[in-house]
């Protein structure tokens, strides 16, 4: 078997870390190249390297970061001619956070998709302002929020892409 020339990107969005810490998670599990680029740092990402293109962010009162949702207008054309996943960090689970994936992505890209994941979240209330910590304080009350990372959404997700670059890592090789 021959080596594998598929190259991924992961661009993430993330407030205290968890976003990168899932894909970092996930990179571990991809057997492809990957390079993992915040989105603030988006000067340095030339979408043109890349066969497929991870889209990470973490929902704030129900909505991702900014930054994300203005790169994924400015690039949306580029994104529809390549493979991409799209992945969610947040703390609400089943279909609540399906609604707000659902809210955040547009459903273009949604329906592009190669592969989506909602990865659970973590809360870090030593990381959080004062402002954010009120907040989590009055939604928490007594229970604990956040269901950490999902590593086994993560696996599934990482599964999928492996099993695509496979068959495309042989086209590529071909060429
Ligand atoms: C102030 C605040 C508001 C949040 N709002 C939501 C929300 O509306 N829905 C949700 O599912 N998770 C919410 N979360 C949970 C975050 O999405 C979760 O902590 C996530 O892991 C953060 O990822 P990040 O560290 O990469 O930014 C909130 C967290 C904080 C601290």
């Amino acid at each position: 078997m021959g080596v594998l020339t598929v190259r991924v990107a992961i661009i993430f969005g993330s407030r205290h870390g968890t976003t990168e810490a899932a894909a970092c998670n996930l990179q571990k599990r991809l057997q492809e190249h990957v390079e993992i680029i915040s989105v603030d740092h988006l000067e340095t990402a030339d979408l043109k390297r890349f066969d497929l293109v991870i889209l990470g962010a973490s929902i704030y009162m129900g909505h991702i970061q900014a930054a994300m949702k203005e790169f994924i207008e400015r690039h949306l054309k580029v994104l529809l001619s390549k493979q991409v996943g799209l992945y969610l960090c947040c703390m609400l689970e089943g279909e609540m956070a399906d609604k707000q994936f659902e809210q955040e992505y547009p459903q273009t890209l949604r329906d592009h998709a190669l592969v989506t994941g909602v990865f659970g979240g973590e809360i870090h209330k030593e990381k959080l302002d004062e402002f954010d910590r009120l907040i989590i304080d009055i939604v928490e009350g007594e229970s604990a929020l956040s269901s950490g990372l999902l590593d086994e959404e993560i696996r599934v997700f990482a599964d999928v892409i492996n099993l695509w670059s496979q068959k495309e890592g042989g086209a590529i090789e071909n060429v």
